[in-house]
């Protein structure tokens, strides 16, 4: 029988990336399992699927990121987590945070990194007119979206392109990636 990582899932929204992943630990030779979803966002759609899938959760507001990242680190070291997703969170995490959780933390962020890092990617995408755009997973240091890539798959971009199409695009290749990306890189521990 496979081993399963305890995987933590950190969520701020609609939580579509933690809907797949939830189905993608439920697979019998899946190699984690979500035994916590984190979210600063306490109306955040994902939410909802963690609950219907009796995940347990914890939300933090991030008034005070010291606080917020102490409480959440607690639940992590009770829960046993061995491994940080985070899908959609819009919290950057403290250096602090991430050397004393001691784990891999991994990321998945829609664009193809180097290029794009940050918020609003599609639409610079599109103002830069590329031809093809699409999403990485990768590992997670302090420097925003620059750890070492995992995976990372492309898409093409058509002259109709909206930032919408885009995203629903992207969203769709990136339910299949990051199982994929989770994969590799545990397989590769
Ligand atoms: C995804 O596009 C992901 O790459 C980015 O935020 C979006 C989250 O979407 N980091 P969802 O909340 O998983 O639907």
């Amino acid at each position: 029988m496979v081993k399963k990582i305890n995987t933590a899932v950190f969520i701020s929204g609609r939580g579509s990336n933690l809907k797949s992943l939830i189905n993608f630990s439920k697979k019998k030779n899946s190699s984690i399992v979500i035994k916590l979803v984190v979210s600063n966002n306490p109306i955040a759609k994902g939410l909802q699927y963690a609950k219907k899938s009796k995940i347990k959760n914890f939300v933090t507001l991030f008034n005070n990121k010291n606080i917020s990242e102490k409480n959440i680190l607690k639940k992590l070291y009770k829960n046993k987590i061995e491994l940080i997703c985070l899908a959609g969170f819009m919290k950057i995490l403290s250096k602090n945070f991430i050397i004393k959780f001691k784990k891999p933390i991994i990321n998945i962020h829609p664009s193809l990194l180097p290029k794009y890092k940050g918020l609003n990617t599609h639409k610079r995408v599109l103002k830069n007119k590329e031809v093809v755009s699409g999403s990485t997973v990768h590992l997670v240091t302090s420097k925003l979206d620059s750890g070492k890539i995992i995976l990372q798959k492309k898409v093409n971009v058509t002259n109709s392109e909206t930032i919408e199409s885009l995203e629903k695009k992207i969203l769709k290749l990136e339910h299949i990636l990051y199982p994929k990306a989770i994969k590799k890189f545990l397989s590769s521990l």
